[in-house]
Protein backbone atom coordinates (compact mmCIF):
# COMPACT_ATOMS: atom_id res chain seq x y z
CA UNK A 1 0.00 0.00 0.00
CA UNK A 2 1.15 3.45 -1.25
CA UNK A 3 0.97 6.15 1.54
CA UNK A 4 1.47 9.78 0.52
CA UNK A 5 2.35 11.42 4.17
CA UNK A 6 2.19 15.12 5.03
CA UNK A 7 3.56 16.55 7.96
CA UNK A 8 3.61 20.74 8.73
CA UNK A 9 3.45 20.85 13.03
CA UNK A 10 6.07 23.15 12.93
CA UNK A 11 8.71 24.28 10.52
CA UNK A 12 8.78 21.55 8.12
CA UNK A 13 7.26 21.25 5.15
CA UNK A 14 7.62 17.66 4.54
CA UNK A 15 5.85 15.05 2.39
CA UNK A 16 6.99 11.71 1.97
CA UNK A 17 5.83 8.46 0.26
CA UNK A 18 6.07 5.15 1.55
CA UNK A 19 5.46 1.84 0.54
CA UNK A 20 3.62 -0.74 3.00
CA UNK A 21 4.48 1.63 6.06
CA UNK A 22 8.15 0.17 5.78
CA UNK A 23 10.09 1.68 2.77
CA UNK A 24 10.63 4.97 2.43
CA UNK A 25 10.14 6.06 -1.97
CA UNK A 26 10.74 9.44 -1.57
CA UNK A 27 11.08 12.43 1.76
CA UNK A 28 11.05 15.68 1.11
CA UNK A 29 11.96 18.01 3.85
CA UNK A 30 11.66 21.75 3.12
CA UNK A 31 13.03 23.32 5.92
CA UNK A 32 12.14 26.69 7.12
CA UNK A 33 15.26 26.77 9.72
CA UNK A 34 16.33 30.07 7.78
CA UNK A 35 13.14 32.01 7.47
CA UNK A 36 12.85 31.67 11.25
CA UNK A 37 16.66 32.25 12.26
CA UNK A 38 16.43 35.67 12.36
CA UNK A 39 14.04 35.20 15.09
CA UNK A 40 15.93 33.01 16.96
CA UNK A 41 12.93 30.64 16.90
CA UNK A 42 10.04 29.13 15.17
CA UNK A 43 7.07 32.14 14.35
CA UNK A 44 4.09 30.47 13.97
CA UNK A 45 2.49 32.83 11.43
CA UNK A 46 5.43 32.94 9.17
CA UNK A 47 5.59 28.98 9.32
CA UNK A 48 2.11 29.05 8.33
CA UNK A 49 2.39 30.80 5.03
CA UNK A 50 5.54 29.23 4.29
CA UNK A 51 3.75 25.72 4.68
CA UNK A 52 1.31 27.22 2.34
CA UNK A 53 3.92 28.52 -0.36
CA UNK A 54 6.01 25.32 0.00
CA UNK A 55 3.26 22.70 0.36
CA UNK A 56 2.21 21.43 -3.09
CA UNK A 57 5.65 21.99 -4.91
CA UNK A 58 7.28 19.61 -1.80
CA UNK A 59 4.25 16.78 -3.01
CA UNK A 60 5.31 17.47 -6.36
CA UNK A 61 8.94 16.18 -5.85
CA UNK A 62 8.23 13.78 -3.47
CA UNK A 63 5.61 11.90 -6.50
CA UNK A 64 8.61 12.76 -8.91
CA UNK A 65 11.49 11.26 -6.71
CA UNK A 66 8.87 8.04 -6.00
CA UNK A 67 8.34 7.88 -9.41
CA UNK A 68 5.07 7.55 -9.05
CA UNK A 69 1.51 9.59 -10.13
CA UNK A 70 -1.37 10.61 -7.90
CA UNK A 71 -2.87 7.07 -9.48
CA UNK A 72 -0.68 5.15 -7.50
CA UNK A 73 -1.76 6.28 -4.31
CA UNK A 74 -3.42 4.39 -2.19
CA UNK A 75 -3.73 6.58 0.95
CA UNK A 76 -3.64 9.59 2.38
CA UNK A 77 -1.76 10.48 6.10
CA UNK A 78 -1.56 14.27 7.87
CA UNK A 79 -0.57 15.36 11.35
CA UNK A 80 -3.58 16.40 12.60
CA UNK A 81 -1.94 17.59 15.82
CA UNK A 82 -0.32 18.41 18.53
CA UNK A 83 1.69 21.40 17.29
CA UNK A 84 1.20 25.00 16.16
CA UNK A 85 -2.34 25.53 14.90
CA UNK A 86 -2.46 27.58 11.99
CA UNK A 87 0.67 25.19 10.32
CA UNK A 88 -1.20 22.38 11.17
CA UNK A 89 -3.64 23.69 8.98
CA UNK A 90 -2.23 24.20 5.92
CA UNK A 91 -1.01 20.59 5.90
CA UNK A 92 -4.79 19.13 7.07
CA UNK A 93 -6.22 21.24 4.55
CA UNK A 94 -4.11 20.24 1.63
CA UNK A 95 -4.26 16.38 2.53
CA UNK A 96 -7.85 16.66 2.54
CA UNK A 97 -7.85 18.15 -1.16
CA UNK A 98 -5.99 15.29 -2.34
CA UNK A 99 -7.67 12.74 -0.82
CA UNK A 100 -11.30 14.67 -1.80
CA UNK A 101 -10.02 14.93 -5.72
CA UNK A 102 -8.38 11.38 -5.79
CA UNK A 103 -10.86 9.83 -3.89
CA UNK A 104 -8.14 8.10 -1.37
CA UNK A 105 -8.72 6.58 2.05
CA UNK A 106 -7.99 9.55 4.66
CA UNK A 107 -6.63 8.87 8.09
CA UNK A 108 -5.13 12.10 10.42
CA UNK A 109 -2.49 11.21 12.87
CA UNK A 110 -0.44 12.12 16.43
CA UNK A 111 2.62 13.50 15.59
CA UNK A 112 4.25 11.87 18.36
CA UNK A 113 2.70 8.19 16.62
CA UNK A 114 4.33 9.22 14.23
CA UNK A 115 7.57 10.11 15.90
CA UNK A 116 7.40 6.50 17.36
CA UNK A 117 6.31 4.87 13.88
CA UNK A 118 9.33 6.38 12.40
CA UNK A 119 11.39 3.55 13.87
CA UNK A 120 9.70 1.13 11.78
CA UNK A 121 10.89 2.66 8.69
CA UNK A 122 14.58 1.37 9.88
CA UNK A 123 13.70 -1.90 11.50
CA UNK A 124 10.30 -3.08 10.00
CA UNK A 125 6.91 -2.90 11.75
CA UNK A 126 7.01 -2.37 14.91
CA UNK A 127 6.71 -5.23 17.65
CA UNK A 128 5.01 -3.67 20.92
CA UNK A 129 5.41 -3.53 24.01
CA UNK A 130 8.02 -0.80 23.13
CA UNK A 131 9.06 2.26 25.27
CA UNK A 132 9.76 5.69 23.02
CA UNK A 133 11.61 8.66 24.61
CA UNK A 134 10.47 11.25 21.94
CA UNK A 135 12.70 14.18 22.20
CA UNK A 136 12.36 17.15 20.01
CA UNK A 137 12.14 21.21 19.99
CA UNK A 138 8.22 20.78 20.90
CA UNK A 139 8.38 17.35 22.78
CA UNK A 140 10.10 15.42 25.59
CA UNK A 141 8.20 12.22 26.22
CA UNK A 142 7.81 8.52 27.45
CA UNK A 143 5.51 6.65 25.33
CA UNK A 144 4.39 3.21 25.70
CA UNK A 145 2.87 1.38 23.38
CA UNK A 146 1.53 -1.77 24.37
CA UNK A 147 0.60 -5.03 22.20
CA UNK A 148 -2.85 -4.08 21.47
CA UNK A 149 -1.05 -0.93 19.72
CA UNK A 150 -1.98 1.45 22.13
CA UNK A 151 -0.27 4.32 22.86
CA UNK A 152 -0.08 5.82 26.20
CA UNK A 153 2.37 8.68 27.38
CA UNK A 154 3.48 7.65 30.94
CA UNK A 155 6.03 10.93 31.27
CA UNK A 156 6.56 14.16 30.07
CA UNK A 157 7.91 17.38 30.61
CA UNK A 158 6.52 19.83 32.92
CA UNK A 159 8.26 22.79 31.36
CA UNK A 160 10.49 23.41 28.22
CA UNK A 161 11.37 20.27 25.89
CA UNK A 162 14.54 19.07 25.49
CA UNK A 163 15.39 20.69 22.27
CA UNK A 164 14.20 24.13 23.46
CA UNK A 165 16.45 24.28 26.50
CA UNK A 166 19.51 23.66 23.97
CA UNK A 167 18.09 26.11 21.73
CA UNK A 168 18.05 28.27 24.52
CA UNK A 169 21.16 28.19 26.09
CA UNK A 170 22.59 28.47 23.12
CA UNK A 171 21.17 31.37 22.38
CA UNK A 172 22.55 32.54 25.28
CA UNK A 173 26.17 31.35 24.26
CA UNK A 174 25.46 33.22 21.24
CA UNK A 175 25.30 30.54 18.77
CA UNK A 176 23.15 30.71 15.91
CA UNK A 177 19.59 28.64 15.77
CA UNK A 178 18.83 26.14 16.46
CA UNK A 179 20.90 25.82 18.90
CA UNK A 180 21.00 21.56 19.55
CA UNK A 181 23.26 21.06 16.50
CA UNK A 182 25.98 23.83 18.04
CA UNK A 183 25.85 22.59 21.27
CA UNK A 184 26.41 19.24 20.32
CA UNK A 185 29.26 20.70 18.20
CA UNK A 186 30.74 22.38 20.85
CA UNK A 187 30.70 19.90 23.34
CA UNK A 188 32.85 17.33 21.80
CA UNK A 189 35.47 19.26 22.53
CA UNK A 190 34.56 20.31 26.19
CA UNK A 191 35.03 18.39 29.58
CA UNK A 192 31.42 16.76 30.85
CA UNK A 193 32.20 16.77 34.19
CA UNK A 194 33.89 20.74 34.56
CA UNK A 195 30.64 22.18 35.72
CA UNK A 196 28.30 20.31 37.78
CA UNK A 197 24.66 21.27 36.61
CA UNK A 198 21.76 20.02 38.47
CA UNK A 199 19.86 16.57 37.87
CA UNK A 200 16.37 17.89 37.74
CA UNK A 201 13.70 15.76 38.74
CA UNK A 202 16.05 12.72 39.06
CA UNK A 203 15.49 9.57 41.62
CA UNK A 204 11.70 11.74 42.38
CA UNK A 205 9.91 8.39 41.19
CA UNK A 206 8.23 9.84 38.46
CA UNK A 207 8.37 9.46 34.77
CA UNK A 208 8.74 13.82 34.40
CA UNK A 209 11.34 15.78 33.26
CA UNK A 210 11.84 19.51 33.99
CA UNK A 211 13.91 21.15 31.61
CA UNK A 212 14.15 24.92 32.79
CA UNK A 213 15.38 24.36 36.07
CA UNK A 214 18.82 23.59 34.48
CA UNK A 215 19.06 26.42 31.74
CA UNK A 216 18.52 28.88 34.31
CA UNK A 217 21.65 27.83 36.18
CA UNK A 218 23.65 27.64 33.09
CA UNK A 219 22.46 31.18 32.67
CA UNK A 220 23.64 31.74 36.36
CA UNK A 221 26.75 29.90 36.37
CA UNK A 222 28.13 31.70 33.40
CA UNK A 223 27.02 35.25 34.90
CA UNK A 224 29.02 34.57 38.10
CA UNK A 225 32.23 33.47 36.18
CA UNK A 226 32.08 36.72 34.51
CA UNK A 227 31.50 38.99 37.24
CA UNK A 228 34.21 36.98 38.98
CA UNK A 229 36.19 37.69 35.96
CA UNK A 230 36.63 33.27 35.63
CA UNK A 231 37.45 31.80 32.34
CA UNK A 232 34.51 30.54 30.68
CA UNK A 233 35.31 27.32 28.15
CA UNK A 234 32.31 26.94 26.06
CA UNK A 235 32.99 23.68 25.29
CA UNK A 236 33.39 22.96 29.02
CA UNK A 237 29.64 24.63 29.82
CA UNK A 238 28.32 23.05 26.24
CA UNK A 239 29.42 19.04 27.48
CA UNK A 240 28.20 19.56 31.13
CA UNK A 241 24.59 20.58 30.13
CA UNK A 242 24.68 18.25 27.25
CA UNK A 243 26.09 15.57 30.38
CA UNK A 244 23.27 17.22 32.41
CA UNK A 245 20.33 16.42 30.02
CA UNK A 246 21.45 13.45 28.77
CA UNK A 247 21.90 11.78 32.34
CA UNK A 248 18.53 12.09 33.45
CA UNK A 249 16.75 11.30 29.79
CA UNK A 250 18.70 7.83 29.74
CA UNK A 251 18.25 7.25 33.55
CA UNK A 252 14.50 7.48 33.41
CA UNK A 253 13.81 5.85 30.37
CA UNK A 254 16.26 3.04 31.48
CA UNK A 255 13.63 2.82 34.94
CA UNK A 256 10.43 3.46 33.18
CA UNK A 257 11.25 0.27 30.70
CA UNK A 258 12.31 -1.74 34.06
CA UNK A 259 9.23 -0.91 35.88
CA UNK A 260 6.68 -1.54 32.92
CA UNK A 261 9.20 -4.51 31.90
CA UNK A 262 9.76 -3.57 28.52
CA UNK A 263 12.32 -4.79 26.38
CA UNK A 264 12.61 -2.56 23.61
CA UNK A 265 13.66 0.79 23.29
CA UNK A 266 13.45 3.60 21.24
CA UNK A 267 14.48 7.35 20.64
CA UNK A 268 13.18 9.49 18.13
CA UNK A 269 12.66 13.20 17.43
CA UNK A 270 15.20 15.94 16.46
CA UNK A 271 17.49 15.69 19.72
CA UNK A 272 17.63 12.20 19.17
CA UNK A 273 20.68 12.81 16.76
CA UNK A 274 22.50 14.34 19.50
CA UNK A 275 25.78 12.41 19.76
CA UNK A 276 26.37 12.16 23.09
CA UNK A 277 22.39 10.76 23.83
CA UNK A 278 22.70 8.30 21.15
CA UNK A 279 26.26 7.28 22.79
CA UNK A 280 24.80 7.12 26.26
CA UNK A 281 21.13 5.50 25.49
CA UNK A 282 23.07 3.00 23.87
CA UNK A 283 25.88 1.98 26.61
CA UNK A 284 22.56 1.97 28.94
CA UNK A 285 20.19 -0.33 27.07
CA UNK A 286 23.43 -2.89 26.61
CA UNK A 287 23.76 -2.19 30.76
CA UNK A 288 20.43 -3.54 31.29
CA UNK A 289 19.97 -5.79 28.40
CA UNK A 290 17.37 -3.73 26.37
CA UNK A 291 16.98 -3.47 22.41
CA UNK A 292 18.11 0.06 21.58
CA UNK A 293 16.25 1.12 18.30
CA UNK A 294 17.81 4.00 17.14
CA UNK A 295 17.10 6.12 13.67
CA UNK A 296 19.23 7.57 11.61
CA UNK A 297 18.59 11.24 12.13
CA UNK A 298 16.98 11.83 8.84
CA UNK A 299 14.06 9.95 10.16
CA UNK A 300 14.54 11.29 14.04
CA UNK A 301 13.47 15.01 12.83
CA UNK A 302 10.32 15.89 11.10
CA UNK A 303 9.88 13.98 8.21
CA UNK A 304 6.30 13.26 6.22
CA UNK A 305 7.82 9.34 5.83
CA UNK A 306 6.77 8.97 9.73
CA UNK A 307 3.23 10.68 9.33
CA UNK A 308 3.09 7.84 6.29
CA UNK A 309 4.07 5.04 8.49
CA UNK A 310 2.11 5.77 11.20
CA UNK A 311 -1.16 6.47 8.58
CA UNK A 312 -0.13 2.99 7.04
CA UNK A 313 -0.75 0.96 10.31
CA UNK A 314 -4.12 2.55 10.77
CA UNK A 315 -5.39 2.24 7.54
CA UNK A 316 -4.40 -1.17 7.29
CA UNK A 317 -6.60 -1.70 10.70
CA UNK A 318 -9.46 -0.29 8.85
CA UNK A 319 -9.40 2.96 10.42
CA UNK A 320 -10.43 6.28 8.11
CA UNK A 321 -11.09 9.65 9.50
CA UNK A 322 -13.56 11.92 7.89
CA UNK A 323 -12.98 14.70 5.64
CA UNK A 324 -13.95 17.01 8.15
CA UNK A 325 -11.04 16.91 9.98
CA UNK A 326 -10.03 19.62 12.09
CA UNK A 327 -6.18 20.40 12.98
CA UNK A 328 -6.22 20.08 16.94
CA UNK A 329 -2.94 21.74 18.53
CA UNK A 330 -3.11 20.06 21.32
CA UNK A 331 -4.28 16.28 20.17
CA UNK A 332 -3.94 13.60 22.63
CA UNK A 333 -3.44 9.76 21.54
CA UNK A 334 -6.16 7.80 20.32
CA UNK A 335 -6.68 3.93 20.17
CA UNK A 336 -5.76 2.20 17.43
CA UNK A 337 -8.89 0.34 16.71
CA UNK A 338 -8.93 -3.28 14.64
CA UNK A 339 -11.32 -3.53 12.77
O1 LIG B 1 11.96 16.97 15.89
P1 LIG B 1 12.47 18.31 15.45
O2 LIG B 1 13.10 18.41 14.09
O3 LIG B 1 11.33 19.38 15.44
C1 LIG B 1 10.42 19.50 16.47
O4 LIG B 1 9.36 18.80 16.43
O5 LIG B 1 10.73 20.28 17.39
O6 LIG B 1 13.49 18.80 16.59
C2 LIG B 1 14.19 20.02 16.53
C3 LIG B 1 14.97 20.20 17.82
C4 LIG B 1 15.61 21.57 17.95
O7 LIG B 1 15.35 22.07 19.24
C5 LIG B 1 17.11 21.28 17.77
O8 LIG B 1 17.95 22.19 18.44
C6 LIG B 1 17.21 19.89 18.33
O9 LIG B 1 16.04 19.23 17.89
N1 LIG B 1 18.41 19.18 17.82
C7 LIG B 1 19.44 18.78 18.61
C8 LIG B 1 20.39 18.20 17.74
N2 LIG B 1 19.91 18.24 16.47
C9 LIG B 1 18.68 18.85 16.54
N3 LIG B 1 19.62 18.88 19.93
C10 LIG B 1 20.77 18.40 20.44
N4 LIG B 1 21.75 17.83 19.67
C11 LIG B 1 21.60 17.71 18.34
N5 LIG B 1 22.56 17.14 17.59
ZN1 LIG C 1 8.40 16.50 16.04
Amino acid sequence: MLVLGIETSCDETAVALVEDGVRVRSNVIGSQVDVHRPFGGVVPEIAARAHLEMLLPAVDRALVEAGATYADLEGVAVTAGPGLVGALLVGVAGAKSIALAHDLPFIGVNHLEGHVCATQLEYGLLDPPLLALIVSGGHTSLVRLDASGTFSTIGATIDDAAGEAFDKVARFLGLPYPGGPEIDQLSRTGDPTAIAFPRAMLGDGTYDFSMSGLKTAVIRELRRRDAADEEIVLSDVAASFTEAIVDVLVAKTLDAAAAEDIGTVTLVGGVAANTRLREAMTDGCARTGRRLLLPQPVLCTDNGAMIAAAGFNRLVAGQRTPLDLDADPGLGFSPLART
